[in-house]
């Protein structure tokens, strides 16, 4: 069988595929799985409830699930679940001209598209503003910060690489040296005629950084001076589901493209992001829903839309999946100091998401082989150096680091977590 050229872009090394393959198998059926490998929420057991009574609720008014399952939606997404977008956003974001709340609806129906979650909305993003334009330039997307989410890696449908990253800036924590944060390395970015968009994901994914506020100002204003888009990954981020442990705000304006999914308030099989952007970006992806998809699925924007129309969502968030995920952070974390206090291990700082990055710093083998001890004794964790799409400069760092994601169950963070530590002492021994 032949296949085009397009198919290369489905080549099978892709590291979001080996991810989502992880996920769904278990490596030896004979070994029990330690899965702190993929992007899965944790199974909430209070979130679980309030989602499972509002499917109840939802089947028992006449006429709702027929009319959920029956028709197709327009290709914009649900407007009722449009509009109760924009009353939580007219809430909650600030006026960019007065810095008051805002009270006129300065975000209205034209600035929101409805798609079949994040990953879906960046697919098509990324291919609005970089590749070939009609000027005959080639741009790119620039990633201000590597590393950043691995999802983003294969999504580019032209033959150019569709992402320039830049290195952070390592800052190790004086108080406690067990831990780094990455920050923006501004005085090394560059925002030529070639760049089509800035994106980056607060929190992000891997390291669970939260860029602060001023670097977030500091990014909009450059996307903003050279008249192109910022596009806000906030998958984990603000207003929901708000898994940022540290305190940072909201931002929207017209030239930040801000994609949101319900994925991380524990909804991932029902497939739905949001996009909020100014009205030329909506029309293009609502074309593009059209064309690829016809009209976005209707069962998540069905079983949430009562959630923000009572405004329980945003206080549920708060209230129960961020401390939720703290929790989580702190037992990984403490379970690290445990298991780990003989080794080099640092932990980058855990502000958000629900990942922790680990950097062995000189490890003797490389984290992808790693990855591949640890899958063999059932240990599912991803290899850092998928995670840097973008940086073709060599850095030994790419190498030394994995993503462990702390959102399964405590028994598999536990025994993960200690496999992981006898594995990477075997391979310092081993020099
Ligand atoms: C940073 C980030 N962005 C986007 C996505 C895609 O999420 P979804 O397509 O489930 O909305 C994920 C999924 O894990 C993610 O971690």
């Amino acid at each position: 069988m032949q296949f085009s050229n397009f198919s290369n872009h489905f080549d099978t090394d892709s590291g979001i595929l080996q991810l989502m393959t992880d996920l769904g198998q278990s490596v030896n059926p004979n070994i029990e799985c330690q899965m702190l490998g993929g992007g899965n929420p944790a199974a909430i057991e209070k979130m679980e409830e309030v989602f499972r009574q509002e499917m109840s609720t939802f089947m028992e008014e006449t006429g709702q699930f027929e009319s959920m399952i029956g028709n197709y939606d327009s290709p914009q997404g649900s407007r009722r679940f449009i509009h109760a977008l924009i009353n939580l956003f007219d809430q909650i974001y600030e006026c960019q001209e007065t810095g008051q709340k805002s009270i006129h609806p300065q975000i209205t129906e034209k600035n929101i598209a409805i798609t079949n979650g994040s990953q879906s909305s960046f697919s098509i993003l990324f291919n609005l503003f970089a590749g070939k334009f009609p000027d005959e330039t080639i741009k790119k997307i620039l990633l201000p910060m590597a590393p950043e989410y691995i999802g983003y890696n294969d999504v580019g449908l032209g033959d150019d690489a569709l992402f320039i990253a830049n290195k952070p800036i390592i800052e190790h924590q004086i108080d406690d040296p067990l831990f780094f944060k990455y920050r923006v390395d501004f005085d090394n970015i560059e925002i030529s005629n070639s760049i089509g968009a800035i994106c980056v994901s607060r929190p992000t994914n891997p390291t669970g950084n939260v860029i602060t506020d001023k670097e977030l100002d500091q990014l909009s204003q450059m996307a903003a001076d050279a008249g192109i888009p910022l596009i806000l990954d906030g998958a984990y981020g603000l207003p929901f589901p708000n898994i940022i442990f540290s305190e940072v705000r909201p931002i929207w304006n017209e030239n930040t493209i801000l994609c949101l999914s319900l994925s991380k308030l524990g909804l991932p099989g029902v497939r739905t992001g949001v996009v909020i952007a100014h009205e030329r970006v909506i029309e293009k992806l609502t074309s593009a829903n059209a064309i690829y998809n016809l009209s976005p699925g209707r069962f998540g924007p069905a079983l949430v839309t009562r959630l923000f129309e009572s405004q329980t969502l945003i206080p549920l968030c708060k209230e129960i999946i961020r401390p939720y995920y703290l929790k989580k952070s702190q037992h990984a974390i403490s379970l690290i100091k445990e298991s780990m206090d003989d080794l080099p291990v640092r932990i980058h700082l855990s502000e958000g998401a629900i990942f922790l990055w680990l950097w062995f710093e000189n490890l003797p083998i490389s984290s992808e082989v790693l990855y591949h001890r640890l899958k063999q004794r059932g240990v599912m964790v991803i290899s850092g150096h998928h995670f840097f799409p973008g940086l073709t400069e060599e850095w030994t760092h790419k190498h030394q680091c994995i993503r462990v994601s702390y959102a399964a169950e405590n028994t598999q963070l536990v025994k993960g977590i200690e496999i992981i530590a006898q594995e990477v002492r075997t391979a310092y021994h081993s020099v």
